[in-house]
């Protein structure tokens, strides 16, 4: 009988084993994803305009900005739920035409919003698998999903969540983070986007989570964070991008910035310190 867990395509020997992570330094000279020129508008209102933004593999960008300033409309754009009125979105170099949900999850892009969108009343299993079940001779080989979903938590080092059979509703709010970041990875993800992860959560349960954003990028995933919380800004990410009023008007090393130009930037849209990168590049 073969009950092998097929590991949800996250072995690190899946990764180029040379890809760095973590150090701020590009680990290849093609961005995994570039925007450019990419704007969006809702009839007369401009959600985002001209942006630029370049996203390396294997490393953690944060994306900040102050609430209207366009990160989730950017983040829905790079998602394929709001094609760009205008612009490009390139994928390892080449350009993705008709950009959809689809698209995005097939070239390997997982969005998990604030709501989670997680089943209370199922378990972590149920919930891993729900709409994409495995069987076997016609019934759920449940074996094979719980194997398979205990090998995926140990491998993103979740290691606080009791049994893959409790229901989701009495789990912690980071446990149930995790669950969605790792439902969000099962399919061969190159690109996680996470939006605000750590915003309702206590400091234990931010560390942990912190800390699974740090697995997936040394395990060669870009990971693409929203967050209001520049500690949680500055303890994880390897890069930063500024949205504020719409533009993306700074986005490089983390090393770059510290807490007060990046508050400049969310709050003015400049700093006399760090370069901004309004111009368009192509
Ligand atoms: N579906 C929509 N229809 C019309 N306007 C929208 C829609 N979604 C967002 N906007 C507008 O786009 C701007 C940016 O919003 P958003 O990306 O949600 O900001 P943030 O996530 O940075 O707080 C806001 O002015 C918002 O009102
Ligand atoms: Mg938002």
């Amino acid at each position: 009988m073969d009950t092998t867990p097929e590991s949800p395509n996250l072995t690190a020997s899946s990764r180029g084993p040379s890809e760095q992570s973590g150090s701020g330094v590009a680990s290849s000279s093609v961005p995994l994803l570039s925007l450019r020129g990419v704007s969006k508008n809702f009839g007369p209102v401009q959600a985002i305009q001209g942006v630029n933004l370049d996203v390396p593999d294997g490393q953690v960008t944060a994306l900040i900005g102050d609430n209207g300033a366009g990160k989730s409309v950017l983040i829905k754009t790079i998602s394929g739920i709001w094609p760009p009125s205008e612009g490009k979105i390139i994928w390892k170099g080449e350009e993705v035409h008709d950009h959809s949900p689809r698209t995005a999850t097939a070239l390997g892009i997982a969005t998990v919003y604030q709501d989670l969108a997680l089943c209370d009343n199922l378990d972590i299993v149920q919930n891993m698998y729900l709409g994409r079940e495995e069987t076997k001779f016609g019934a759920l080989d449940e074996i094979k999903m719980e194997l398979a979903t205990n090998q995926l938590l140990k491998d993103l080092s979740v290691s606080t969540v009791k049994s893959v059979r409790q229901l989701v509703a009495s789990l912690s709010g980071g446990q149930r983070q995790a669950i969605a970041v790792a439902r969000a990875v099962m399919r061969d993800s190159r690109l996680v986007i996470l939006d605000e992860p750590t915003a309702a959560l206590g400091v234990s349960q931010t560390r942990q989570v912190l800390e699974l954003i740090r697995t997936l990028s040394s395990r060669g995933i870009a990971v693409l964070v929203i967050s209001h919380n520049l500690n949680d800004v500055f303890s994880v990410a390897d890069r930063i991008a500024v949205m504020h009023l719409g533009s993306l008007v700074s986005n490089g090393p983390i090393s770059d910035y510290d807490t007060n130009s990046a508050v400049e930037l969310i709050t003015t849209g400049q700093s006399s310190r760090v370069p901004t990168t309004l111009a368009p590049s192509s």
